[in-house]
């Protein structure tokens, strides 16, 4: 569900135009849907509502102000993974004490703020940050809340960057290990005070199976944690994933059936799964959805520069690129790619999708059956909302992109393009040798 659509052939985000705003505000510009936010939001918090629950957006998946802001007026808490994302959560009018720390290297200076601010809990990853959290809270006085993210060993059949819930990853301390590292914290961190447990096995997941594998697998652990060291919470991670294939007429989610796309997870089918297993525990559940709450809630509009009809193919250069979205070059992530001005035919041109950076690895989209598109034409990146912005670079000394967000028939500037003197404040050149002489 989104509300991006074509009215008399023209983009819009909710009610407002995206060639205005592109014309206003310049391009690469990212566009965010406040109330689709606000719909994903509360369909995930209504599907767990036989449980006591909170939702703990993962800030990673995009961090601006106004979408935090947006959560934490929801009642929302946050899943930070630096001392950076608990700044901008405060900033935008979150709780410390409702944020979760994850993570796998946390800094001693990012410990000792976020024990400053009250969060609700440290998710740590292994048994050396553990002490370490120990021996920081111990010097400041304090008594740190904690849990252990467990990794359960199951396959998440996500793409191989994106799982973290096998043996192989960085990820969370073997489910073999958990209950020793818990005895640990018992017996030997008097500065620790044993809260949940937690998990995340991938993102991008399109079956409730690896979810319901690692729910059945970890439950009777958090049981026995329970049972033996007290607990508060369960939180069992983010990673519900979207469609990035849809229509545009109806903003709903039913075009992927008929283009025999993988099924999406739907919230209810994801609640209907794992909800029964997680009554039992009679602990609060949270939940750390990231692209699931605002994937489909931003595009990315970008200008056609030039077109180049090559000897093996055509490309068309556009003005973003991987600096301002890394996705399909990282991990093979497939962004649909329309006009903002609805094609009068159904007719296509295979085309591939190319930013101005000096990267063979620089494209947006490869071999796409695309609408046809001339120089000047403005295209939708859609489904940009999650690791998008989040994860632009000044690479090529590009500026980052402006961002927008529309809440019915307005449009605000929620983040100002960045200028080449931000680009460059704070770097100097060496000093002149006669003056150092
Ligand atoms: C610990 C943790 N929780 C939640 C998330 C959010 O995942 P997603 O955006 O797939 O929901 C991530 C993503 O990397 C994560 O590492």
């Amino acid at each position: 569900m989104h509300h991006f659509r074509y009215v008399q052939g023209r983009l819009q985000a909710e009610n407002v135009d995206l060639e205005s705003l592109a014309q206003r505000h310049g391009t690469p510009l990212y566009v965010y849907s406040k109330a689709t936010v606000e719909d994903h939001f509360k369909r995930l918090d209504g599907a767990m509502n036989r449980l006591d629950h909170l939702v703990c957006y993962a800030v990673k998946a995009n961090s601006n102000l106004a979408v935090l802001n947006t959560i934490a007026n929801l009642g929302g808490g946050f899943d930070i993974v630096s001392g950076g994302e608990l700044y901008r959560v405060l900033k935008a009018g979150g709780k410390a004490a409702n944020c979760t720390f994850a993570g796998v290297g946390k800094t001693r200076a990012e410990i000792e703020y976020a024990l400053k601010e009250g969060i609700y809990c440290f998710n740590a990853e292994s048994e050396a940050e553990v002490r370490y959290i120990n021996q920081v809270a111990g010097e400041l006085g304090k008594k740190a809340p904690i849990a252990l993210r467990v990794n359960p060993n199951v396959d998440a059949k996500t793409h191989a960057k994106i799982t973290t819930g096998k043996s192989e990853n960085k990820f969370g301390i073997d489910f073999e290990s958990v209950l020793g590292a818990y005895e640990m914290i018992a017996k030997e961190c008097p500065n620790l005070e044993i809260k949940g447990v937690q998990m995340h096995i991938g993102s991008q997941l399109t079956s409730v199976d690896p979810f319901l594998e690692a729910v059945q697998k970890v439950v009777p652990l958090v049981q026995e944690v329970k049972a033996r060291f007290g607990l508060k919470f369960f939180s069992i991670g983010g990673g519900i994933g979207i469609v990035y294939r849809q229509s545009l007429d109806s903003g709903d989610t039913s075009w992927w059936q008929e283009q025999g796309e993988a099924a999406p997870l739907s919230v209810k089918a994801y609640a209907d799964a794992v909800v029964p297993h997680l009554e039992q525990l009679g602990l609060r559940i949270l939940l750390e959805p990231g692209r699931f709450m605002v994937g489909n809630a931003g595009v990315m509009l970008t200008r056609v520069l030039y077109e180049k009809r090559g000897s093996a193919k055509v490309f068309k250069i556009v003005d973003a690129g991987m600096n301002d979205l890394i996705r399909p070059t990282l991990y093979e992530g497939w962004h649909q790619i329309v006009p903002t001005t609805k094609p009068a035919t159904d007719v296509t041109e295979k085309a591939d999708v190319v930013g101005p950076i000096c990267e063979t690895g620089d494209y947006l989209a490869q071999d796409r059956d695309l609408a046809p598109v001339k120089a000047g034409d403005l295209l939708a990146v859609l489904s940009a909302g999650a690791y998008g912005f989040s994860m632009a670079s000044n690479y090529n000394t590009r500026p980052l992109a402006a961002e927008v967000m529309v809440d019915g028939s307005k449009a605000h500037l929620v983040r100002e393009r960045q200028t080449l003197d931000d680009i460059l404040r704070g770097e100097h050149v060496l000093p002149d040798d006669k003056e150092t002489a």
